[in-house]
Parts: structure tokens; C-alpha cells; sequence
């Protein structure tokens, strides 16, 4: 569901599924979300965890991207307790490769969340938004080719994936997690 503007109606505020509010990023979020940033289970698949001025560079950078389309990695508000678990949303990636310009759909929690299907929820709701809300013809999303547990949440909300479609991460330095995998899934 979208919570819209009442400035301007064709603009969604905040997201909401059952156990979610997907929204924008608020100072409360920084504590926790470089907290996650430098849990090394959050950040397997990443070459590096992230330090506390990288995390505020990467909210800054989020905040941006919201003022530049319109859409973004949402802030996600666990609505049982009000707290701040990660985020799931929108972003467009700022390298080039054989698939960009593209818009890729992402997602990171906190540990202590995984697994009661949280991810699938808020994504499902960030594709319908993507499709219906923002008119996107394709959506993307890509990992490191072992993140079994986002691989998992691309295919429940029915993205597919193409072995010629395989690429290595041009931000990725050369090992184990440079090779990613990327599925699809159009309007
Ligand atoms: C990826 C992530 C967001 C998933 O969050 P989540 O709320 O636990 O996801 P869901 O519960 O919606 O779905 C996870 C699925 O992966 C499955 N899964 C969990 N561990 C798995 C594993 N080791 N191998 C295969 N599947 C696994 C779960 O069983 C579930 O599938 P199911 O519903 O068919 O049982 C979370 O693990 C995370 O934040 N990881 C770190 C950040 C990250 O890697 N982000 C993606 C980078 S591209």
C-alpha cells in the first residue's frame, strides 16, 4: 500500500505491508543501521564492513537518490516494536556494465530478523510500487553468486535469472565475491 503526499498525490511517501512501514531514512536510523554494517553476518557477501563515517556517507547518498527519482532504499520500520531493521527499496546503480542503465531492487537486515520473511514481504511491495507507482518497465537485482539467502528472496518474488546474464562487479575487487549473479523481472 502507498501512503501518498497531500502536496502532490503522485508521490509516495512511505510504503506499508502487514508487518512493515518502508520510508524515508530519519537520524534514529544511523545507531542501528551501522551497527548491522559492521556485523560480519550481515556483511558476508560484501568485500568489507562498513565504518561509522562510510554507513552516514551511504544514508547521505541514499537520502540523494530519494531526491533525485522519486524512489529509494527505504528505511524498514518493524511496525510490532517501531524500530528501525534495514532497508529494502530501489537504487540505480552508478556503474556500467552490459545490463546498465538499470534499476536494481536491494535489501539488507539485521540479523536478528532473518528469516520470518520479512525481506520477501517488504520487496514484494517495493516491486508493485516500482511497477505501478514509478511506470518501471524492469526491475534487477544481483548478488555475489554464494548469497544463497538473497538469491532466494529474488526468486519468490519471481525474478529470473540467465547464466549469460552472469557478470563480475565492477566495484568488486578480484576473489570469491566478484562473480554475481543477476535475475529480472519485467513489468
Ligand atoms: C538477504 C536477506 C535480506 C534476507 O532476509 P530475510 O528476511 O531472512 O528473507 P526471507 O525470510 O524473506 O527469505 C529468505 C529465504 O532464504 C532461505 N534461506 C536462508 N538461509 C539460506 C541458505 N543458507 N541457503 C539457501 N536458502 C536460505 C530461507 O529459507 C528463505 O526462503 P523460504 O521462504 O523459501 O524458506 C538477509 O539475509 C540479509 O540482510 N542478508 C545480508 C545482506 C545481503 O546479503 N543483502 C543482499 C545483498 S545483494
Amino acid at each position: 500500500m502507498s501512503i501518498f503526499s497531500p502536496l502532490n498525490p503522485l508521490e509516495p511517501l512511505a510504503l506499508e505491508t502487514e508487518r512493515v512501514v518502508l520510508r524515508r531514512w530519519r537520524k534514529s536510523d544511523f545507531k542501528p543501521f551501522a551497527r548491522m554494517n559492521q556485523d560480519p553476518m550481515v556483511m558476508e557477501f560484501f568485500p568489507r564492513r562498513l565504518d561509522a563515517d562510510e554507513t552516514r556517507a551511504m544514508i547521505r547518498r541514499i537520502e540523494s537518490g530519494f531526491e533525485e527519482h522519486g524512489f529509494g532504499l527505504y528505511a524498514v520500520e518493524l511496525k510490532e516494536n517501531n524500530g528501525f531493521i534495514g532497508f529494502v527499496g530501489l537504487s540505480v546503480p552508478k556503474f556500467s556494465t552490459h545490463f546498465t542503465p538499470c534499476v536494481e531492487i536491494g535489501w539488507r537486515l539485521s540479523s536478528e530478523y532473518w528469516g520470518r520473511g520479512l525481506a520477501t514481504e517488504a520487496a514484494r511491495e517495493v516491486m508493485r510500487a516500482a511497477f505501478h507507482d514509478f511506470g518501471l518497465e524492469e526491475v534487477v537485482s544481483m548478488t555475489a553468486i554464494p548469497n544463497q539467502r538473497s538469491r532466494r528472496v529474488m526468486e519468490k518474488l519471481g525474478m529470473t535469472t540467465l547464466p549469460d546474464d552472469d557478470f563480475d562487479h565492477p566495484l568488486v575487487p578480484e576473489g570469491p565475491l566478484k562473480r554475481h549473479v543477476l535475475y529480472r523481472k519485467r513489468r
